[in-house]
């Protein structure tokens, strides 16, 4: 057996997987985000311990025999986040979170020092770590002197299971501190935000063992006292193996609360400028690159909110059947955009609305709006060297076949369907957990899920849709000058 624990933003998930890579069984609790000012996000690390405990703890009652048969243990999480640790590893702060923005300024001036594109490969976006740090000598610089360890937050479970402080490759290439190609800290990105290599934990690769299970919660749980922690991943490299995508080339679409683009590399393929991430992947001598969309499944949440509809009921009313692209154009910039723009400040917008648009085509002008900004990803994945033949969709918003044919269309490319449900992230921390323990091939354990079906482009469409992302692409720079932050 084999656990995988997903440190999420609104809770944890463990999931136990057998020899065979069946579930046997899951567990969730959730977990609650304040958001003390705004645009700030944080996290009690001590709630992460709570919960995972609390869900391990369901799992003994329910599933005692199979706990004890568990030989590795695998990580995943919400990725960039700033947990502050004093000397004794003592937690000086509350998280600050992958959403939170406080950190903008401190952003924009690292990113003047084109040593951060160059060696870590990525912009330093505000959400990401080194920047909370700068944010904190700035603001708290007290509480700043006396960190001696940062860790990202499922690194600080590990932290808590194990007694080690240790981080993996992909989670670490969200910091801005990560040299990306190489594979290790650089202390010259560090000394950059005023920070140096000791306050870094060790680096492991996702697949090899990064610990033991410290022997207090082994007994606990009723573990044996042999049970490795493997380095694990950051929550889209861990999705990506539990869905096979490890292969170079290979890609998924997932339409959750944000989008995300993700492509397998066999080589680090960075590409900054164009806000594209790129990334290590979980297993070792491989690469990710990772476009990401603020609001996907938001833009539909909210649209359904303001016409007090369900989303469901909103997508179910537009059919099975792609439609003719509407004159309606929406952005979905509701909370700034990642890539193509790294703009904190554009906002959403409905064009083209006559006195006969009626609420279904608000509806496909919202679903087609994602896949175009889906589009936009694509693009400068092809410009930053991987081109995509298809597409395994997930999350929420892959419930919907017209949103799949929008996506389908748009993008011109074969959307695959799952079979079974999704168990994302934690199924592939779990497949981590079985490599590290049974020193396994990654490749042969991280086989691609089986697909139920594949939504093919409209082909009738293709031109059409084609036309209609020109006028998207058109109106970024039309608003981009009377975009303000709220
Ligand atoms: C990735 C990112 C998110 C978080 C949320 O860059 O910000 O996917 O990991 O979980």
């Amino acid at each position: 057996m084999y656990l995988g624990i997903d440190l999420g933003t609104s809770g944890v998930k463990l999931l136990l997987i057998d020899d065979a890579q069946s579930i046997v069984a899951h567990a969730a609790v959730a977990i609650d985000v304040s958001n003390p000012e705004y645009g700030w996000s944080e996290q009690a690390p001590a709630d992460w311990v709570r919960a995972t405990d609390e869900a391990a703890s369901a799992l003994v009652r329910s599933h005692s025999k199979e706990m004890a048969a568990v030989r590795g243990i695998g990580l995943s999480g919400q990725m960039h986040g700033a947990t502050l640790l004093d000397e004794n590893d003592q937690v000086l702060r509350p998280c600050i979170l992958w959403n939170d923005v406080r950190s903008h300024q401190e952003a924009n001036a690292l990113n003047t020092n084109p040593d951060f594109q160059t060696i870590s490969g990525n912009i330093v976006f505000p959400g990401f770590t080194a920047p909370k740090l700068v944010w904190c000598k700035h603001n708290e610089p007290g509480l700043f002197d006396k960190v001696a360890t940062v860790l990202l937050p499922k690194d600080y479970l590990r932290l808590w299971l194990t007694g080690e402080r240790v981080s993996e490759m992909s989670d670490a290439s969200g910091t801005s501190w990560l040299d990306v190609g190489r594979r290790e800290w650089s202390e010259t990105l560090l000394a950059a935000s005023g920070m140096s290599i000791d306050q870094m934990p060790r680096l492991v690769e996702g697949t090899r063992v990064s610990g033991q299970l410290r022997s207090e919660l082994a007994s606990r749980w009723g573990m044996s006292s042999s049970v490795v922690v493997a380095g694990g991943a950051g929550d889209n490299a861990a999705s990506a193996c539990g869905l096979g995508t490890v292969e170079p080339g290979r890609a998924f679409a997932s339409l959750g609360t944000s989008g995300v683009l993700f492509v397998s590399n066999e080589s680090f393929k960075p590409n900054a400028a164009s806000a594209v991430h790129a990334f290590c992947h979980a297993l070792p001598d491989r690469w990710h690159q990772m476009g990401v969309i603020l609001s996907a499944t938001d833009s539909l949440n909210w649209f359904a909110g303001v016409v007090e509809e369900s989303a469901a009921t909103l997508t179910a009313k537009l059919g099975d059947t792609i439609k003719e692209p509407v004159s309606q154009i929406f952005l979905p910039y509701l909370s700034g955009e990642r890539t193509p723009h790294n703009d904190a400040h554009i906002r959403g917008v409905f064009t083209g609305l006559t006195t006969s648009t009626s609420r279904e085509h608000m509806t496909q002008a919202v679903l087609d709006g994602v896949s175009f900004a889906f589009l936009d990803n694509l693009k400068v994945l092809q410009a930053a060297g991987s081109d995509v033949e298809r597409v395994t969709a997930v999350g929420g918003g892959s419930q919907s076949i017209y949103w799949l044919q929008s996506l389908a269309t748009i993008i011109n490319r074969p959307v695959d369907v799952l079979q079974d449900g999704e168990f994302g992230a934690a199924f592939g921390a779990a497949r981590l957990g079985l490599i590290a323990a049974e020193n396994a091939d990654p490749d042969a354990v991280c086989t691609a899920a089986p697909v139920a079906r594949t939504i093919e482009p409209d082909q009738s469409l293709v031109e059409a849709y084609s036309d209609a992302y020109g006028r998207y692409q058109a109106l970024y720079p039309a608003i981009h000058a009377l975009s303000t932050a709220v």
